[in-house]
């Protein structure tokens, strides 16, 4: 059974996955009581604006959705964490703080976990860090990962 529901919801990401590639319609996700659900893939690589399906998939990667917050001067927190499955992906459900309006200019995604983690011969620092795009109401999906080098101040 639950191997049955998981193979259910990871055809209806891959689907959302390909008609983002194809540039149609993207597809209704399934309801959840959430305000916000942000879903995708995180790839195993170190290059600019990495678009699904560039890369192999990053399992196991903790990803971070970090927000300003509308009051308490902008600071960044973490609103939601997800770990990606064998392949890459993830989805979160969050009932943020933040206006859903918002959410896409004031929430990101940081990866947390060291891409030398899934492929030795890539950097053990710097992050992957993506912005938001709304994708249906109120489901977001990276606008494509990015690799930063972190400030060595930080
Ligand atoms: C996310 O994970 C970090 C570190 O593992 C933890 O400190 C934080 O409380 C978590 N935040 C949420 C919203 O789950
Ligand atoms: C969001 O809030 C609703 C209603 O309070 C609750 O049922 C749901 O579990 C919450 N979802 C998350 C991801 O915290
Ligand atoms: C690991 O990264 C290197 C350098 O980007 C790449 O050439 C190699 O194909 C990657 N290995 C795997 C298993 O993805």
């Amino acid at each position: 059974m639950a191997s049955k529901r998981r193979g259910l919801l990871l055809a209806v990401v891959v689907a959302v996955g390909s008609a983002l590639a194809s540039g149609a319609p993207p597809v209704q996700p399934p309801r959840i009581q959430a305000d916000v659900v942000v879903m995708g893939f995180v790839p195993c690589n170190n290059g600019a604006s990495m678009r699904t399906g560039s890369a192999p998939g990053f399992p196991g990667a903790l990803v971070q959705l970090q927000c300003t917050a509308e009051s308490d001067g902008g600071a960044l927190a973490v609103a939601a964490n997800a770990t990606t499955d064998g392949k890459g992906w993830f989805r979160m459900a969050v009932n943020t703080t933040v206006a859903p309006s918002s959410v896409a200019g004031r929430c990101g995604l940081v990866v947390d976990t060291p891409l030398a983690a899934c492929n030795a011969t890539l950097p053990a620092a710097g992050t992957l860090r993506s912005g938001l795009r709304l994708l249906a109401s109120m489901v977001f999906f990276p606008r494509g990962f990015s690799y930063y080098v972190a400030p060595s101040a930080e």
